[in-house]
């Protein structure tokens, strides 16, 4: 039984070793695999979400799990339960595992300390979402055949981003060669020495173009001034989508805020990978969760 809080601390091995196995759910034709019939798996979202909440429900649910959801808007978080209650509450009724979205940084390492069963990190605050980063590598190794040596540009609101930590501790583990490019009020200072902060010019040159969305809601007053000019100065716009090498391609954790960070004609285009990655999300999270019950 194991926990996946975050890739910082995740082997090389351990990594690959998931991706690997999402491989073997993705080429399976069957959609069920009811290898876990007699687990109970809760999803525990404090946060919002889509695609994480939908496809960690696809995934459990093609392994033959009983899956509870747990939406906080709709429980007695509202009446004030702190998110240990409520965790220790589903742990206590015979949950195995518990995949848990929140907000507060530093709180779900102290949670899997005081609870029992593995916990699913399904992004926290702007710390990590290792299952998106396990996500975006697999498309990568999908496209590409291998890591080593790939050029990913991260570009965007850096300083909000679970996603651009992940990645960053994920990628430069397989050599992979990371780049950050950002407004100097969406950087975050601490992670330049792990990656340069390049010109947008510069960060275009890339073979994985990673966008990323403006996240408005973890912003303080006035981080976004105006969408337009952090659109022509930091999106990818059609102009500068047009002159990417052939071979780059495009990505985004979505959702999207089309016409800010990427240009509406360019979330569909030939060189985009987006709806790739949801599609991806599905064989990782099955492989994650597989992980944490066998
Ligand atoms: N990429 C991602 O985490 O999307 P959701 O917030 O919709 O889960």
């Amino acid at each position: 039984e194991r926990s996946l809080l975050g890739l910082k601390e995740l082997s090389r091995d351990e990594i690959a070793s998931i991706l690997d196995r999402a491989a073997h759910w993705d080429r399976q034709q069957e959609k069920m695999s009811p290898i876990l019939n007699k687990h109970f798996v809760a999803n525990m979202f404090f946060e919002n979400s889509t695609r994480t909440r939908f496809s960690f429900e696809m995934a459990e649910k093609r392994l033959g799990a009983q899956v509870l959801n747990f939406a906080a808007a709709a429980s007695s978080v509202e009446k004030g339960e702190s998110i240990y209650d409520t965790v220790r509450t589903l742990e206590s009724m015979g949950i195995d595992a518990g995949v848990i979205r929140l907000k507060p940084i530093g709180l779900l390492a102290e949670l899997a300390k005081k609870v029992s069963v593995p916990l699913i990190n399904a992004g926290d605050g702007n710390n990590e979402h290792p299952t998106q980063a396990l996500l975006d590598l697999y498309t990568m190794k999908q496209h590409f055949g291998e890591l080593k040596g790939l050029r990913v540009s991260i570009i965007g609101d850096i300083l909000h981003s679970r996603v651009a930590r992940s990645n960053l501790w994920a990628l430069q583990k397989f050599g992979v060669d990371v780049k950050f490019c950002a407004p100097a009020n969406m950087q975050a200072p601490e992670l330049a020495k792990y990656a340069p902060y390049v010109s947008m010019e510069e960060a275009l040159q890339a073979d994985v173009v990673m966008m990323l969305r403006v996240q408005l809601e973890r912003h303080g007053e006035g981080v976004l001034k105006s969408a337009d000019t952090y659109r022509v100065q930091y999106g990818l716009t059609e102009e500068r989508a047009a002159k990417l090498n052939a071979g780059t391609i495009i990505m985004h954790p979505a959702p999207i805020n089309r016409n800010v960070e990427i240009d509406d004609a360019i979330v569909e285009s030939p060189q985009s990978k987006i709806f790739t990655q949801m599609q991806n999300g599905v064989p990782i999270r099955m492989a994650v969760i597989e992980r944490a019950m066998k």
